[in-house]
C-alpha cells in the first residue's frame, strides 16, 4: 500500500524541528501507512537555524516569515515547536489558514492562550489539531494503557505518573527562554514538562477533582548572555497530589514533573496499582513491562509475583523493525507522528491518539489549580 502524499512545513526549526525532520525520513520503517510525509518547507526567524534543513532534499521553502510558509496552497501540515509565549500567534494563523497542526505542548503560554486556540478551532470548519507527546508510544507504556483498560487492576488503589529531568541540576547552565517566566509561562516546568506526565491519565479518563500542588524554584539565578546572574524564576519541580476516579472508584493519583531530579535524563514512569493486578514501566528500563498478579506457585499455593516482560518493538503503528528488537525516543517519534497522520486521515482505528485540543487545554486548569494550591496550602479543583 502507498500512502497518500502529506505536503508537512516546520516552523521553528531548532530542537525539535530537527527532530522531527529526522523522523519524517524514517517513514519507510512504517508498514502500510496511509499517509506518505514530505518534509518540503521550514521556517525559522533565524536564517542560521535554516541551514541544517539544506541537507533534506526534498525541502523547496525556507523562510523566515512563517506567513510565507502558511500561504503556500501545498502545504497540509504543519508542526511548530517555538517559544510558549509565541503559541498563540502562531497556531491561530495556521489553523486560519487552513492547514493541519501538529502543535508542541503547552498548547498556549497560559490557559487563556489555549482557550483562544480553542476557539480558532471551533470557528475553522475542517479544522485538525493535535498536540505533541511522545513518551506514551514506547511499546511498554502502550502495554501499560492497555493493560489498564483491560480491567485486570481490579479495585484502582493509586496511580503515579512521571518525567524527570536533571541537566538543570547544572547551576553554570545559561538562563535560556525555557527558565524565565515571561516566556516559558507562570506554570514553569509544568508548561515545559508537564503534558508528559498529564497525556496518559487524561487519556484513560483520570481529571482531577482536586489537585494538592508542591512546588519548588530551586535555582533562582542563572548566568546570563554575558556570564552574570540573571533571574531564573520558573519553577523547577511540581509534585501535584490529586484525586481521580477509575471504574467509580476513587483514588490517589500523583504526578511528577521535574527539572532536578538527579540522575535521570529523561525519564517518563507510569505506575497503576490494583488490588487485583498492577502495572508498571519506566523508560529508565525501556524495554521491560513489570506486571502484578497473583500466581500458583509450585509446590507452594497462591502468591503475590510481580513479573518482568521485554515489550519488544511495536507499538501503535506496526514497523518493519524485529519485533524482538529494542525501542527509543526517535521510534517514540516516529509513532506519534504515525499516529497523528492516520488519525488525520481518520484511519486510527482505535489506536492511541495524539494529545487532543481540550486535553491540552485541561492540563493548563490542572497547572492553574497547582499553582493556587501551592500558594493556598489547600487543595484545589480545576476550573472550567
Ligand atoms: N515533545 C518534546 O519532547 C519536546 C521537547 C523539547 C521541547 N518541546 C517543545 O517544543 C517547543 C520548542 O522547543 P525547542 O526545544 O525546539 O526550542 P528551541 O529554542 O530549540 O527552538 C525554537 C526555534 O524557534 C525559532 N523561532 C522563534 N520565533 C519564531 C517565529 N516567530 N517563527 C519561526 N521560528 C521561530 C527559534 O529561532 C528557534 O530556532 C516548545 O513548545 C517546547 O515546549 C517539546
Amino acid at each position: 500500500m502507498s500512502g497518500r502524499r502529506v505536503n508537512v512545513g516546520i516552523i521553528g526549526g531548532g530542537l525539535m524541528g530537527r527532530e522531527i525532520a529526522a523522523a519524517l525520513r524514517r517513514w519507510p520503517a512504517l508498514v502500510d501507512h496511509p499517509a506518505d510525509p514530505q518534509l518540503v518547507a521550514v521556517c525559522d526567524i533565524n536564517p542560521a537555524a535554516l541551514e541544517w534543513f539544506a541537507g533534506i532534499d526534498t525541502v523547496r521553502l525556507t523562510t523566515t516569515d512563517h506567513h510565507e510558509l502558511l500561504a503556500d496552497p501545498d502545504i497540509d501540515v504543519v508542526y511548530i515547536a517555538v517559544r510558549h509565549d509565541l503559541h498563540e500567534q502562531l497556531y491561530v494563523d495556521t489553523i486560519r489558514a487552513g492547514k493541519a497542526l501538529l502543535a508542541e505542548k503547552p498548547f498556549g503560554i497560559d490557559g487563556a492562550a489555549a482557550d483562544a486556540i480553542l476557539r480558532a478551532i471551533d470557528e475553522t470548519p475542517g479544522s485538525f489539531v493535535r498536540v505533541s507527546s511522545e513518551m506514551p508510544y514506547f511499546p511498554g507504556a502502550q502495554w501499560a494503557v492497555d493493560y489498564v483498560r483491560s480491567g485486570a487492576l481490579g479495585r484502582i488503589v493509586e496511580a503515579r505518573c512521571a518525567f524527570l529531568h536533571a541537566s538543570d541540576r547544572d547551576t553554570a547552565k545559561p538562563l535560556n527562554w525555557k527558565r524565565q517566566q515571561r516566556f516559558c509561562g507562570e506554570a514553569g516546568v509544568l508548561n515545559d514538562l508537564g503534558m508528559h506526565t498529564w497525556h496518559v491519565p487524561l487519556r484513560l479518563g483520570w481529571m482531577p477533582e482536586t489537585v494538592s500542588g508542591v512546588l519548588q524554584d530551586i535555582v533562582t539565578e542563572r548566568p546570563g548572555p554575558d556570564g552574570t546572574p540573571q533571574p531564573c524564576d520558573t519553577w523547577d519541580n511540581a509534585v501535584l497530589h490529586s484525586w481521580a476516579t477509575h471504574d467509580g472508584a476513587r483514588f490517589p493519583l500523583t504526578t511528577e514533573t521535574k527539572r532536578i531530579a538527579p540522575g535521570e535524563k529523561n525519564t517518563w514512569e507510569f505506575e497503576a496499582i490494583g488490588m487485583e493486578g498492577a502495572v508498571r514501566f519506566s523508560t529508565k528500563n525501556p524495554k521491560e513491562v513489570q506486571v502484578f498478579a497473583l500466581i500458583d506457585v509450585p509446590g507452594v499455593g497462591r502468591e503475590q509475583s510481580w513479573q518482568r516482560i521485554d515489550a519488544g518493538s511495536q507499538s501503535v503503528w506496526p514497523t518493519v523493525t524485529g519485533p524482538n528488537f529494542e525501542s527509543g525516543f526517535s521510534d517514540a517519534i516516529l509513532q506519534m507522528w504515525a499516529a497523528f497522520l492516520a488519525e488525520h486521515q481518520g484511519l486510527l482505528g482505535d489506536g492511541f491518539g495524539t494529545v487532543r485540543p481540550e486535553e491540552a487545554a485541561a492540563t493548563h486548569r490542572i497547572f492553574a489549580a497547582a499553582i493556587a494550591s501551592h500558594q493556598s496550602g489547600a487543595a484545589v479543583a480545576p476550573r472550567g
